[in-house]
């Protein structure tokens, strides 16, 4: 069984700055529906989302370029007193490519030296996978000032002719720099809960690519893509991200209504609501940008945390849950203060495509 993990007390982990990358192309739900290509409507995906629009890449914008721009600004809002990054851990399900991990080149654009650098998979909930583990290596003394991104383009691995898909996803980057510090101090880490199902692993999946079904055996169109199963997807959500926070909740000491903001993953309004209620943490406590950014995957808790961070709708200090849940099927939850750190955003730092494939003659 899962026991959740806590740092009250003792050094943990702060948050010293955050930092966020949107790509400029917007698509609205107006504009999925005047291109035709889904039998949906306005009216659909708003009252059964909450999304009303998303952000698009595009062909000239990979996932390392918003992980490399969020992660910039995070480090400059941080400014000097957080040191240098020493450590870079980038979640993302939609990496530049399948080999080598990502991670690396991002550190390396963004002139970090020799630090480790490597990703994390675990979907939606890659963020707080990569945060626990992050804050865990603070503790333990393992590094100082760790780089924690996230960033999903996954506007390259969904079906445009998918309704059950393609009106959720959007893409984007956010990334939080973390330093050393004391567990009663504004944007500390507090307690982590983190499990999860690999029974449930086709309900969300990408069946090809890997070493099941490898790219080059030329698999079908519909291999191709991300699917999910929605409607069980959606009841597993609701009853784990509700456990999972309430564990990490009796870890802290807190009492549910003690919470004063709630960011969850930002997949579905209606998820996070009924997660909410369930828990007893009012309506006045949650925030969200699902309605501007759509879900954003293992991007959606830092993104909706650096907007809300941002618009300044806390305190420093005050209580803090957030959780996730995502393909796997994993799902986690962190408790933290809210942070008392600058946020920037950033443009998208495009980077001349390096070919794929060199020709190479075999003898
Ligand atoms: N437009 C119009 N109608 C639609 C659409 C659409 N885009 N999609 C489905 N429908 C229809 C269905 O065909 C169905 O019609 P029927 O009643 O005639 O059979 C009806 O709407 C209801 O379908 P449901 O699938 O039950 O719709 P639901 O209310 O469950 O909403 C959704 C679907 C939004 C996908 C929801 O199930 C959900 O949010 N699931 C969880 C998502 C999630 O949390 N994912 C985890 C993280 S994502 C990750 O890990 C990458």
């Amino acid at each position: 069984m899962n026991a959740p993990t806590s740092a009250r007390g003792a050094r943990t982990a702060v948050i010293a700055g955050l930092g966020a990358s949107l790509p400029p192309r917007e698509l609205t739900n107006a504009q999925i529906i005047d291109r035709g290509a889904l039998d949906t409507s306005d009216e659909w995906i708003t009252r059964r989302t909450g999304i009303r629009r998303r952000r698009l890449a595009g062909p000239g914008i990979s996932t390392g370029d918003l992980a490399t721009a969020a992660a910039r600004a995070a480090t400059e809002a941080a400014g000097p007193a957080a040191g240098p990054p020493d450590l870079l851990v980038l979640a993302t399900t939609t990496p530049d490519r399948p080999c080598p991990a990502t991670a690396p080149e991002v550190a390396h654009r963004l002139g970090l030296g020799p630090v480790p650098a490597f990703d994390l998979s675990a979907v939606c909930s890659g963020f707080l996978y990569a945060l626990a583990t992050a804050g865990a290596l603070v503790r333990s003394g393992t590094c100082r000032a760790p780089l924690v991104v996230a960033a999903e383009k996954y506007s390259a691995i969904i079906d445009p002719f998918d309704r059950d898909t393609a009106p959720l996803f959007g893409d984007g980057a956010a990334a939080v720099l973390l330093r050393a510090g004391n567990s009663t101090e504004p944007g500390a880490l507090l307690a982590t809960d983190w499990g999860s199902d690999g029974s449930g692993s086709d309900l969300i999946a990408v069946a090809a690519g890997g070493s099941r079904l490898p790219a080059a055996a030329g698999p079908d169109r519909a291999d191709r893509y991300f699917r999910m199963q929605g409607r069980p997807v959606y009841a597993q959500a609701v009853r784990h991200m509700t456990a999972s926070a309430a564990a990490v909740l009796a870890a802290t000491g807190w009492p549910p209504d003690e919470v004063r903001a709630f960011v969850g993953h930002q997949a579905n309004q209606r998820i996070l609501d009924a997660v909410a209620d369930r828990l007893g943490i009012a309506a006045q406590h949650r925030f969200g940008n699902l309605r501007e950014v759509g879900n954003t995957a293992g991007a959606s808790v830092p993104l909706a945390l650096a907007d809300a961070v941002a618009r300044g709708v806390c305190p420093p200090g005050a209580p803090t849950l957030l959780s996730a849940f995502g393909g796997g099927l994993t799902w986690a939850s962190v408790t933290l203060r809210w942070p008392d750190a600058p946020v920037r955003t950033a443009v998208p730092e495009p980077r001349a495509l390096a070919r794929a494939h060199q020709e190479v003659s075999i003898p």
